[in-house]
């Protein structure tokens, strides 16, 4: 049977050690898990069993392995600490048996991308963000279309599009969108950005800036940056607008959702996985759907493409369109949508259209 495995690691670091470690979990504090992180060896979480392609009807079999270091620890050590950290964990995927591995979340951001990562271990190696980037697009184009926004006239921004999953997602959003206004900390890197984006064929009309304030101009929000702390605040957002976020650690202020009952904010990234799949882990997803980035893995993996496949921080837009195809024809589809872990109901998405109309109706009249 072929096989895969994935890296995980907490994100939330109280939260995540206790789903495998419940004591440690409760009685050190989020700071001890941070430091001790760096010292522990990877864990073995589970074996994945039950994907089944929809159209070859092929089985396979897969781990989730985990890299013990938190976000913060990542970006605290030295680039060398943290490789060696991912490389041992993708030593115990070649034991397991592993024929391709994923790279999850921050294990993929830090230094080159998995560049390094896939030069040292003789399995090959994804980091998972082409589908990521497909599945972002199409969460944003699906809640468009629930919110009546229509893309062609929509002004779009994208946080974080200095990096490797915002770029080629500003690329394909101006494609489609009336304006896209790509948004991150640094100006030169953001004018590289723009040069990017407009050479892969916009339509749209592009702006760039380093302020989070420029968020109100926009019905549609992609942001995914690697920061550790949320980005986003209530008062950067219009009524009505839509934010897909498909940052880990989120880049939404848990309370932007209680302040803000005027906009909806998704979670970008999670998808049906065909067959009765079972992870035997609790990852904070219900039952049947994982990120895109696992997905990406166990496509390939269906699909009996062993080759390092989205590696580096220069994805390419032939991957992306390459692997929702593939991923599509094997059985992965766009979950329904979530916010902050719950599930949004076609109700609560009408609210959202209700108060906004009514925020818009006030600010004209100047109240
Ligand atoms: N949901 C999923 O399935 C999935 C899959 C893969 C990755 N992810 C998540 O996606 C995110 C980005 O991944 P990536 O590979 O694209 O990372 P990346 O290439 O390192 O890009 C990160 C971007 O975030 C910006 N940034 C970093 N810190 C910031 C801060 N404090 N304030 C504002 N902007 C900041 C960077 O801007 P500068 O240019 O200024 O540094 C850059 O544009 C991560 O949170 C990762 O965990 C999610």
């Amino acid at each position: 049977m072929d096989t895969f495995a994935f890296i995980i690691h907490p994100i939330n670091p109280k939260r995540d050690v206790q789903r495998k470690f419940p004591l440690l979990g409760k009685v050190l504090t989020e700071r001890q898990i941070d430091f001790f992180s760096t010292f522990f060896p990877p864990v073995y979480i589970s074996e994945i069993t039950g994907i089944v392609s929809q159209a070859t009807g092929k089985e396979i079999k897969g781990w989730f392995v985990a890299c013990p270091l938190t976000p913060r620890r990542m970006l605290e050590l030295p680039e060398r600490v943290v490789y060696r950290k991912i490389i041992q964990t993708g030593r115990m995927a070649e034991r397991l048996g592993a024929k391709i591995l994923g790279l999850g979340a921050f294990t993929s951001v830090v230094g080159d991308g998995g560049i390094t990562v896939a030069k040292a271990l003789d399995v090959p190696v994804t980091t998972g963000d082409s589908y990521t980037v497909a599945i972002a697009v199409d969460a944003l184009r699906e809640a468009a279309r629930l919110m009546e926004i229509p893309l062609a006239s929509a002004t779009v921004a994208v946080v974080g599009a200095t990096g490797a999953i915002g770029r080629i997602s500003a690329a394909l959003l101006a494609r489609e969108a009336g304006e896209v206004y790509l948004i991150g900390r640094r100006q030169h890197a953001l004018e590289a950005a723009r040069a990017d984006v407009a050479a892969a064929g916009a339509r749209a009309v592009l702006h760039v800036s380093t302020d989070m304030r420029d968020l109100r101009h926009a019905q549609l929000i992609l942001t995914v940056t690697s920061a550790l702390d949320a980005v986003i605040e209530p008062e950067h957002l219009q009524p009505g607008s839509v934010v897909c976020d498909v940052a880990r650690p989120r880049d939404v202020a848990a309370h932007v959702a209680a302040a803000r009952d005027d906009v909806l904010v998704i979670d970008g990234g999670m998808v049906e996985v065909p067959g009765p799949v079972d992870f035997h882990f609790d990852f904070g997803f219900p039952p049947g759907k994982a990120y895109a980035c696992m997905a990406e893995t166990m496509v390939l993996a269906l699909e009996g493409r062993f080759e390092d496949y989205t590696v580096g921080k220069a994805l390419s837009l032939a991957r992306v369109e390459e692997i929702a195809r593939l991923a599509s024809k094997h059985g992965f589809r766009l979950s329904g949508f979530r916010s902050f872990e719950k599930a949004v109901t076609a109700e609560h998405i009408a609210r959202v259209r209700a108060l906004a109309q009514e925020r818009r109706r006030a600010q004209r009249l100047g109240r």
